[in-house]
């Protein structure tokens, strides 16, 4: 039996071989989609960051087994006044067996340290926006931000998770010295806003979904809005879009129906973040037929 163990900074060429092999379980089918434990210690030797979360045997044989890693490096982005340093966040990684304990976050939360401690204020990283459990990890547990959309960004993937759909990606914002993220971050309890509270407040479902016979959401051919009626409806300043909840079972299931998603949501989300939308939160209703929604909200004063 393992059980969750520490979170450690992985800088050993041993360690980093270890890394290697989670990625080659997590990522299967594609060896060249790995990143090698010889790349790993340069990028940790010049200020990146590969953390990983062990798992240690009760049994008293001391025996530890990585079970989650999380990796970035240093980088830069443009601002007017010239570029600035953030760390770009590129692979985070916990093994089936080991999810749903809060592993994924304990390594953010982590990372979130270290990198403040590096004097750097953003990190950014790149998900498959109709992934409802990483949007709620990265957005609603973390307190990333959202407006910009990568129209198949990696080009055709080979890896198990990717193969057969374009891979388009959020690109997220963490701020890590902002209140907004502190709040998220705390061991004190927040209380979540719900669907029922979006809703009460006015907000809106702007592509209402059926749901098929065997309980797959399906996307709405014609979307409730305009942009330009949106902003111009001070009611509207807060919408509501919904995704599939469980996007990797529906690829399984139903390839044709998780392509008329890439593309339905693209162009959705797309025309949100062009009117100046941002993705603040996301609400995901478990129950016999989960639902997943990601909330938009305009303007910049926002957070
Ligand atoms: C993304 C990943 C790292 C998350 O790891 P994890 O250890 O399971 O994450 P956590 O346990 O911290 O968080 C999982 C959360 O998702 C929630 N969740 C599970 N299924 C969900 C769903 N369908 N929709 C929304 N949330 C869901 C869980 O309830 C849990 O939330 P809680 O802690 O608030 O209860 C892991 O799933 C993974 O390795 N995925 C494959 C690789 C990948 O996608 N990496 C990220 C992009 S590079």
């Amino acid at each position: 039996m393992l059980n969750n163990g520490k979170i450690r900074i992985l800088d050993t060429i041993e360690d980093l071989h270890m890394a290697e092999e989670l990625q080659r379980i997590v990522w299967p089918g594609s060896d060249t989609d790995v990143v090698p434990a010889h790349l790993l210690i340069t990028v940790v030797h010049n200020g990146g960051l590969v953390l990983g979360a062990f798992a240690t045997d009760d049994h008293g044989s001391g025996s530890e087994k990585l079970v989650g890693f999380v990796f970035g490096f240093p980088g830069l982005y443009s601002t007017p006044d010239g570029p600035r340093p953030k760390h770009c966040s590129h692979m985070l990684a916990v093994l089936p067996d080991f999810r749903w304990r809060g592993l994924g976050f304990a390594l953010k939360r982590a990372q979130w340290q270290m990198v403040r401690h590096q004097g750097i204020d953003r990190i950014t990283w790149t998900y498959d926006p109709l992934l409802s459990r990483n949007a709620h990890l990265n957005i609603t547990r973390l307190g990333a931000v959202c407006n910009t959309y990568l129209c198949d960004l990696y080009g055709e993937m080979r890896d198990g998770l990717n193969i057969g759909l374009p891979s388009d990606r959020f690109e997220v914002d963490w701020w890590v010295n902002t209140k907004r993220v502190e709040r998220r971050l705390s061991k004190k309890a927040r209380l979540n806003l719900d669907f029922a509270h979006f809703i009460a407040a006015g907000a809106e479902v702007i592509n209402p979904t059926q749901i098929d016979g065997q309980g797959w959401p399906i996307p709405s051919e014609a979307i409730s809005f305009s942009t330009a009626e949106l902003t111009d409806n001070q009611d509207s300043l807060i919408v509501l879009v919904e995704i599939p909840a469980d996007f990797p079972g529906l690829k399984e299931a139903n390839i044709e129906l998780a392509k008329e998603w890439r593309l339905n949501s693209r162009e959705i989300i797309e025309d949100l973040f062009r009117s100046g939308y941002l993705v603040t939160d996301f609400v995901h209703l478990p129950g016999k037929i989960p639902r997943s929604y990601y909330v938009f909200s305009h303007g910049e004063g926002t957070f």
